[in-house]
């Protein structure tokens, strides 16, 4: 592990129970591909646990495909998410040296790019809201920067022509999403995980308040530790005695148009009133999201697509040449206080929660895997993490009967 995945300071977990002191290795079953289950299984197996992850479709095709790949700690810190920052901002920290032995482990690139990110304003009202935000970010000491219109046009000549200024945070980086899954099932195979596709998990098996396995359809499969990593489905895996987790899908749905690779018409990330742009090496140009409470609807709709696209329209004008490469909707998985439940459950032990990630899953990705994986070899949680256990949504169900 490279040094600066380690610069956290950590206390014991309140339930040391993941790895029993002086034993081999736990056996570790993972419930879901995605990024999150998938960095686990890797790191875990390079440590030597033997490890096997169950996904209920193909890895990397849930909220990990979908996401448009920003590691936005700054530009997207709301007020009321104060709390959530200092991981943000952890993990944004542990991105560089995490793709770079990501990609040594697997062999594949991930596309971490360094442009940094501009937040816009077109109109007198936009600028007044960008001004607040800007006040909000320094006063959290955000590495910001105001830009004149001028100054921001010098950096995207393509923006619309009433451009009324912006701010840069040159720390907010992108990585491409869907090569990062690709490369971290690489990683986790070559590290000696077994992957089982199409392997839904119905069930965490428990005895004496300790996890024992997980149930796939009539086969249960024996675990020392067992990783809840489902993303938005998590609360259809039974966690019984565990209280299921506070996690919903908060729908977004986004699209791409295809930019000419060697002449694109945008470099930096591009929060513009009412969507983001996010531009890929490959000539993609992301434009999302929309933010849904509908369950589990897979529709695109007419007012959700127009309303991307318009709003992306009237920030970059010269995107109505380029052509509709896809249209998609995908899943976050959002708690009930859009934070990520991350550690042990209070409740059953060997059961540890890495879910709940919300708008920023891949963002979160390198110290969740840190904070996870550290508790599951050690039995610490670092003091970042702390603020996000299971615990803060109550008393377990049992203390509360
Ligand atoms: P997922 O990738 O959803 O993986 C969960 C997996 O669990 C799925 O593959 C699923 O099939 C599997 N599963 C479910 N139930 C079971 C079961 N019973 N048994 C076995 N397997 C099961 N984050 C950012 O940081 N930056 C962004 O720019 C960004 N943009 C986003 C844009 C959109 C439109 C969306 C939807 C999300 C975005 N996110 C972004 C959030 C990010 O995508 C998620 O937080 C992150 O991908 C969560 O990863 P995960 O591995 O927990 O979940
Ligand atoms: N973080 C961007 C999104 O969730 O849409």
């Amino acid at each position: 592990m490279s040094e600066s995945l380690s610069q956290f300071t950590s206390a014991p977990s309140s339930q040391a129970g993941s790895a029993p002191a002086g034993k081999a290795k736990p056996r570790v079953a993972i419930v879901g591909g995605g990024v999150i289950g998938l960095a686990l299984a890797w790191r875990l197996a390079d440590a030597g646990c033997p490890v096997d992850l169950f996904e209920a479709g193909e890895t990397g095709e849930g909220a990990s495909r979908a996401a448009a790949g920003m590691l936005a700690a700054c530009a997207e810190a709301e007020p009321g998410e104060e709390g959530l920052l200092a991981l943000n901002r952890a993990s944004q920290t542990l991105w560089p040296a995490f793709a770079e032995e990501l990609e040594r482990a697997s062999g594949e690139v991930v596309d971490l790019r360094t442009e940094g990110t501009i937040t816009i304003a077109l109109t007198a009202d936009d600028l007044a809201k960008l001004r607040h935000l800007y006040a909000f970010q320094q006063g959290l000491g955000l590495p910001v920067q105001w830009l004149t219109a001028a100054e921001v046009r010098r950096r995207e000549p393509y923006l619309a022509p009433r451009l009324a200024g912006g701010v840069l945070s040159p720390e907010d980086h992108q990585v491409d999403n869907r090569k990062v899954a690709a490369a971290l099932k690489i990683a986790a195979l070559k590290a000696g995980a077994t992957i089982h596709q199409n392997t839904p998990v119905s069930r965490v098996e428990t005895a004496g308040g300790r996890a024992t396995g997980i149930v796939t359809g009539e086969t249960r499969h024996a675990a020392d530790v067992v990783v809840l990593a489902a993303g938005a489905w998590s609360r259809g895996v039974d966690i019984t005695p565990a209280t299921p987790l506070p996690v919903r899908p908060i729908k977004g749905q986004m699209l791409s148009l295809r930019m000419d690779p060697a002449a694109p018409i945008l470099s930096h990330v591009l929060w513009a009133p009412g969507s983001y742009l996010v531009p890929r090496h490959d000539g993609r140009l992301i434009i999302g999201a929309t933010t849904e409470e509908k369950g589990f609807d897979t529709d695109l709709t007419a007012g959700g697509q127009l309303a991307l696209l318009t709003n992306a329209w009237r920030a970059l004008p010269t995107l109505e040449e380029l052509s509709i490469v896809e249209q998609w909707v995908g899943f976050r998985p959002g708690s009930r206080d859009d934070a990520p439940i991350l550690g042990p459950s209070p409740e059953v032990n060997g059961l540890v929660y890495a879910t709940g990630h919300h708008r920023n899953g891949i963002l979160l990705l390198p110290v969740t895997t840190q904070v996870i994986a550290d508790h599951i070899l050690g039995g610490t949680i670092a003091d970042v993490a702390l603020p996000f256990g299971a615990e803060r949504f109550g008393p377990p169900r049992a203390a509360a009967e």
